[in-house]
């Protein structure tokens, strides 16, 4: 008799994007139009992504890394600047600050939100202080009313770094709305994905005007003004700009992601309800509740593991966990527990106390809308298992 072979259940990937037929045929229909680069299709993509965040400007780019870049400079960020935002964020943030020029200036966050902490801010600003990037992190809101408060009195730009809160308000504000600007990415695991992409919500015409020059080699005309529908025109170079504009494969694939923002934040919703009941009884910290006039963008479920309480380390856990395929992550090591910045800029992880426990402590499960329901039910019951052992 032939053996039967156990088949293992197969491996969840942390974050996938819940990639629907919609975009799959969008995307065939732009490889078939013959027009690839940024055209009509991300056009389409600004536009809804504008109407939906019922404020602003909206330049769709290669990234949210992008996003942050060019935003600085369109603040008027120069060289010797000091930028602050927060020990616990992902490296883009920080190296955004250093490409433009600046010097980047951390602050300690809230151990509760794990958002940037408004008194550490107000302890960072000195002379050179020009600029605030809030990370709404996991996809809760900062602290927009003491924020903008300080930016307001020591008048400096405020650039929100939104790459985890599409979807997020505070006091029925959307996110990206207080800044000068706001910066958004559709990374592969982001809640609206492109693969790669990102976009900056500009306040003032004005500064997107700059933004698109910027991100289109410092052009005074894109590609589909110079050879799109309405036939030639010369373009000319009115600053060195670099190239981070979106291309319309991608953006084929956000005009469909973003049509059912709504839909799949509901879900990721109910999954993070599901595992908030499920967890409740375990020896971790699970997320602190979403604060009153706010909405969380559940991007990130995050639990706290310490080693002394839980009786097993958050690595270790990690493995147990990929070994059982659940894949999870890490959001994130402290900024300054990382090489570079410890070397260059002086920075002690035991500084900034709170991101760094954070950092030691943390893991992500997945919490995408493409799970199943018994696939939660499985992550639920690895979780468990791993840490009661049973
Ligand atoms: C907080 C934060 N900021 C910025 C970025 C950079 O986004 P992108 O990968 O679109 O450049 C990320 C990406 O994961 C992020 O998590």
């Amino acid at each position: 008799m032939p053996v039967r072979k156990k088949r293992r259940p197969h491996r969840l990937v942390f974050g996938q994007p819940l990639i629907e037929e919609p975009e799959i045929r969008e995307v065939v229909d732009c490889l078939r139009s013959g027009w690839l680069g940024a055209g009509p299709r991300v056009h389409r993509f600004e536009k809804a992504f504008r109407r939906y965040k019922r404020r602003g400007d909206a330049i769709a780019l290669n990234s949210c890394t992008s996003a942050l870049h060019l935003s600085l400079l369109a603040a008027g960020i120069k060289p010797g600047d000091e930028v602050i935002t927060t020990a616990m964020t992902f490296c883009a943030t920080v190296n955004a600050i250093i490409h433009a020029g600046a010097v980047p200036v951390i602050a300690d966050v809230d151990p509760a939100t794990m958002n940037i902490d408004p008194s550490s801010v107000a302890a960072k600003i000195t002379r050179k202080t020009r600029a605030i990037i809030p990370v709404h992190f996991a996809g809760r809101m900062c602290d927009m009313d003491a924020l903008c408060r300080i930016a307001a009195r020591r008048r400096l730009k405020v650039i929100e770094d939104c790459a985890h809160a599409l979807e997020a308000e505070y006091r029925g504000r959307r996110s990206g709305t207080f800044g000068d600007f706001g910066c958004f990415s559709f990374y592969a695991t982001k809640n609206v994905s492109t693969g790669d992409g990102g976009m900056i919500l500009a306040r003032r015409r004005t500064d997107a005007d700059r933004v698109r020059r910027l991100a289109s080699h410092g052009l005074d005309k894109d590609a589909w003004a110079r050879f799109g529908g309405k036939g030639f025109a010369h373009y000319r170079v009115v600053e060195a700009g670099y190239k981070c504009n979106m291309t319309d494969v991608q953006a084929a694939i956000g005009i469909h992601q973003l049509a059912r923002v709504e839909d799949n934040w509901r879900r990721r919703r109910s999954v993070w309800d599901r595992y908030q009941e499920a967890f409740s009884d375990l020896p971790v910290v699970r997320p602190s509740q979403v604060e009153p006039k706010t909405r969380h963008s559940y991007h990130l479920y995050t639990l706290l593991i310490d080693k002394d309480k839980a009786g097993i380390g958050r690595d270790e856990c990690a493995r147990r966990l990929l070994s059982l395929g659940i894949g999870v992550g890490v959001h994130y090591l402290s900024i300054p527990e990382h090489p570079y910045y410890h070397a260059n800029f002086g920075w002690r992880p035991q500084e900034y106390p709170n991101a760094m426990r954070i950092g030691h402590q943390t893991l992500s499960l997945t919490i995408s809308p493409w799970l199943s329901d018994p696939e939660i039910l499985r992550i639920i019951r690895a979780v468990r298992r791993t840490l009661l052992g049973r």
